[in-house]
């Protein structure tokens, strides 16, 4: 049996999941191929979505992962999943998973919008997980969010995802309806859903970089998800088509302080975010499994 697994992960963490949930079905003697999104050269910048589609092999189980960003399960991977092939009898299995990472705050709607476009290329999502993890963006200021996440604590969700799905497939425990129905009030919950597209373009500060302080080290082209950030005569720069994601990377990682980006930006949701988590150290969210 094989389960393929695509999943995006600009800071890592939906990475890290994505490799536990690979070990288990591993252990249980499944074959994996694991996709990763990230840095992807068909996808970013060219977009080639049909290109990287077309590098899954034939699988008994689809499974899904990306992080969650204002609310949303990340539009990259939203945009993946709308141009999957329809599900067959022969390559493309219907059976499917969903894996999100979130920094605390909320998973929002992240696991019923990949339900929803899921089941238009004729898939089933039985099981998701949701999964508390470090807040990317608040590796950058003094009150760091769910710092170190996931690591240990989440096997054991881990573990039942795997085993559940693959007594689905199995047809050993088979549910008469896959999750999706259970998910849609949640968009109920989320009133005020805002397009992510449009709050990253218009709402998230811009990176500039500071070349004085620069030494050409390179980590930030090398660590930018995207490809975004290349080299132009000797300095790193910005491609002409905005595609960043603003997950924090180049800020986080460069050693010099080199790389601009005003966290707190007026017209910036980033702080507005933080400081609703700082108003509750526990968070308002915790991991869970979706079955
Ligand atoms: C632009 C942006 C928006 C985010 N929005 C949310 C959010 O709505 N809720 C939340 O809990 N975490 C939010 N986060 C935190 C990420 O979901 C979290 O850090 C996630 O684990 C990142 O996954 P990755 O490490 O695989 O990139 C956001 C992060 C960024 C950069
Ligand atoms: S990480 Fe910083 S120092 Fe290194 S190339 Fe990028 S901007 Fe320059
Ligand atoms: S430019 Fe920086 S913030 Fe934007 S996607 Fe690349 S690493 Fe992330």
């Amino acid at each position: 049996m094989k389960v393929v697994i695509i999943y995006f992960s600009p800071c890592g963490s939906t990475g890290k999941v994505a490799n536990f949930i690979s070990k288990d079905f591993e252990r249980l003697d499944w074959e994996v191929q694991l996709l990763n999104m990230t840095k992807d050269l068909d996808l970013f910048p060219n977009g080639d979505f049909l290109k990287f589609i077309n590098r899954i092999e034939s699988h008994d189980l689809l499974l899904i992962g990306g992080p969650i960003y204002i609310d949303h399960l990340h539009y990259n991977v939203l945009d993946l999943i709308t141009r999957l092939p329809k599900a067959d009898d022969i390559s493309h299995s219907s059976n499917a998973g969903v894996f999100t990472t979130f920094g605390k705050i909320t998973p929002g709607v992240g696991t019923a919008e990949a339900c929803k476009e899921l089941g238009k290329v004729g898939r089933k999502t039985w099981a998701a997980l949701e999964v508390d993890s470090e807040h990317c963006v608040s590796r950058n200021i003094d009150y760091p969010i769910s710092e170190g996440l996931p690591g240990d604590e989440v096997l054991e969700l881990v573990k039942d995802f795997v085993e559940y799905l693959i007594k689905v497939v199995d047809d050993k425990e088979r549910p008469l309806k896959d999750i999706e129905s259970k998910l849609v009030s949640s968009f109920a919950e989320f009133p005020n859903l805002a397009d992510e597209r449009l709050v990253t373009i218009n709402s998230f500060p811009d990176i500039e970089f500071n070349y004085d302080l620069c030494e050409q080290c390179y980590i930030c082209v090398d660590k930018c998800p995207v490809n975004y950030l290349v080299i132009k005569d000797g300095y790193p720069t910005m491609l002409p088509d905005d595609i960043c994601v603003h997950c924090t990377n180049c800020l986080y990682y460069c050693p010099n302080g080199a790389v601009v980006m005003d966290l707190y930006d007026k017209k910036s949701f980033y702080m507005k975010q933080l400081a609703k988590q700082k108003l509750e150290p526990d968070g308002i969210s915790i991991s869970r499994l979706i079955k």
